[in-house]
């Protein structure tokens, strides 16, 4: 049994958790990602290690709650349990070294990006960090990136903070400014954006960096659910992965197999939200 020791909420449907992982804390590595069952018949989720505390023996979970299974996690009060968490999993972050990086991230995408950033910022690298979301509300971790970053931007969709619009802009007057263009990006954040951005990069041999996130069962290399096609070699993200080089990443592909079993999920949700009714009525 895993200890939840705090759950704060960071923007709508998003929390904090800090879970007490003693064994996890002190060995894990940017980049790397637990596997969370909640209770016994529960599915496996798949969630980045978004900071820890060796010391304390604490690993920080940011959790959005977007179907079933994460709204019973993020339902999970401070002093609540959690049956298994697996890991870490996953190849560590690859840091380079780079004289400018920028390191974008959109929705959630945000708080898988902070634990890169902070190991970035431990390196010489200058860092300009680029945050999206739809509005100001669903912007995150703005203060703590800006702490760790040479630049923050932000962007949001109404305008309602920073620039209106979208990252992929801001990147584009970086790299358009001889003074600013990174030599590395990593983008993290919603299929469409990761392959934008490694659109945008690509004509200019700019080293481009995603993390992906397709459905994960084992985390193991056994199961075959988080295949993904890059350079035109079958991958498996939970143990090649998830970091993979953005212009040889098949995108289309991911995208298909994302909503494989959008019908179950979206099943799994209503009854979720139904059961929530009767236990509350
Ligand atoms: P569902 O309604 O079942 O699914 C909603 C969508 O989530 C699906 O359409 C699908 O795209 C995706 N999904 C569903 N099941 C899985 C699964 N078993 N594995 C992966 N994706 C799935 N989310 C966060 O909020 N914070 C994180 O730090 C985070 N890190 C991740 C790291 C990795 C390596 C991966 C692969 C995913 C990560 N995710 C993270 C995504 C998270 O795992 C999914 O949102 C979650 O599994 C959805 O489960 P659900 O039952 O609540 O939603
Ligand atoms: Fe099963 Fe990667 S999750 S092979
Ligand atoms: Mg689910």
């Amino acid at each position: 049994m895993y200890e939840v020791l705090s759950n704060d909420i960071l923007a709508p449907n998003l929390h904090r958790l800090v879970v007490r992982a003693p064994r996890i804390a002190p060995v894990r590595k940017p980049g790397q990602f637990v596997i969370i069952r909640l209770d016994r018949g529960e599915e496996r989720i798949p969630l980045t290690i978004g900071d820890a505390d060796p010391t304390a023996g604490t690993i920080t979970l940011f959790i959005q709650a977007i179907g079933a299974s994460t709204r019973r996690i993020v339902s999970v009060p401070a002093g609540g349990t959690i049956l298994d968490v697996a890991g870490p999993m996953g190849k560590p972050t690859h840091l380079g070294n780079w004289r400018r990086v920028a390191c974008i991230g959109g929705g959630v995408g945000t708080a898988v990006l902070f634990p890169l950033v902070k190991a970035l910022a431990a390196t010489e690298s200058h860092i300009t960090t680029i945050i999206g979301g739809r509005s100001s509300q669903y912007v995150i971790l703005a203060d703590e990136l800006k702490a760790l970053s040479g630049q923050l931007l932000i962007t949001t969709e109404d305008g309602s903070l920073g620039r209106k619009g979208f990252v992929t802009a801001v990147l584009s007057d970086l790299i358009a400014d001889p003074a600013k263009k990174p030599d590395a990006v990593f983008a993290i954040g919603p299929v469409p954006m990761m392959r934008a951005i490694a659109e945008l990069t690509r004509p200019y041999g700019i080293e481009t960096i995603v993390s992906l996130n397709p459905i994960m069962i084992d985390g193991t290399g056994m199961c075959g659910g988080c295949r993904v096609v890059v350079d035109g070699e079958s991958r498996f993200a939970c143990v090649d992965g998830p970091e993979f080089d953005g212009h040889k990443v098949d995108f289309a592909g991911l995208s298909d197999r994302l909503t494989t079993y959008r019908d179950h999920e979206t099943h799994a949700a209503n009854e979720c939200r139904l059961t929530r009714e009767v236990v509350h009525a």
